[in-house]
């Protein structure tokens, strides 16, 4: 069983310290969720796990199996099995969903293998078409050009699809308030149980206690002033729900001091 573990993270922005010793190991087959109000830190801490170039890491590690994550450039991390999706995905208006996914799944094969060919189209095909079921997914959508006029929930199918098609160890999702409605907000969740198993380790983050109605986190954790200052069961969530953050906020600032 693989781990992807967050020690004492540091991480600054521009010089302005952002995660402050943040702490967390996914285990694959668990669902984590994280909480906590607008910027503490939540999507540095995803840009962080991708590589982002803007995200300097000043100090703790991110270990992968014990292998350093932090040293690995995007594409490896990627390969390595950790998936990211963002809150904005960027449009590519010329590549299809289906021409996008394959180069993927082929980049991929010909990191392990450098002879490989790449997967014949028709069995590609077969895949996609498998997987697209899976999510209940309109076939016409694979030859539409990625995030390109795609609705909030669109863009969604197109991560959960590319999450089904890659296959990774551990995935992290970045969920954003604005733009998803309930309906995105069900495709992720269902998508995500319907990948969701003891390959797969998850790290949701979310400002929705709804979002934790569909899928169910085993662990919760909030996330205050760049570091993790409560972490519980499902129960946390409906917690927060009824009474916000507050509570919280002495624990965050004896933290700090
Ligand atoms: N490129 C940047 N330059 C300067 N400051 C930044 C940059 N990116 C993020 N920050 C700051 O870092 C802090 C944390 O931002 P982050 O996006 O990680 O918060 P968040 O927890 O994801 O918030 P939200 O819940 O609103 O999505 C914020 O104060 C934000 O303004
Ligand atoms: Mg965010």
């Amino acid at each position: 069983m693989s781990q992807l573990e967050i020690k004492d993270l540091h991480v600054s922005i521009e010089d302005k310290e952002i995660l402050k010793g943040l702490s967390l190991t996914l285990k694959q087959g668990e669902i984590h969720a994280i909480m906590g109000p607008n910027g503490t830190g939540k999507s540095t801490l995803a840009y962080t796990l991708m590589g982002h170039p803007n995200y300097t890491v000043t100090s703790g590690e991110v270990l992968l199996d014990g292998e350093n994550v932090l040293e690995m450039e995007p594409d490896e991390r990627s390969r390595a099995g950790v998936f990211l999706a963002f809150q904005y995905p960027v449009a590519i208006p010329g590549v299809t969903v289906a021409n996008f996914l394959r180069s993927a799944v082929n980049s991929r094969r010909r990191a392990e293998n450098p002879e490989d060919k790449g997967m014949p189209i028709p069995e590609f095909r077969k895949m996609l078409k498998e997987k697209m079921d899976a999510l209940k997914m309109d076939h016409n959508f694979a030859g539409r050009y990625l995030n390109d006029g795609f609705s909030g929930g669109e863009k969604k199918r197109a991560e959960i699809l590319q999450m089904a098609t890659l296959k990774p160890r551990f995935a992290i999702l970045d969920e954003t308030d604005s733009g998803l409605d309930i309906d995105a907000l069900r495709i992720v969740s269902e998508g995500v149980n319907a990948l969701s198993g003891p390959e797969l380790g998850v790290l949701v983050i979310t400002h929705y206690q709804r979002l934790l109605n569909y899928i169910k986190p085993q662990f919760v954790h909030v996330m205050m002033g760049g570091r993790i200052v409560e972490s519980g069961g499902p129960e946390l969530a409906l917690h927060l729900e009824e009474h916000g953050y507050d509570w919280l906020r002495e624990k965050a600032d004896e933290a700090a001091a």
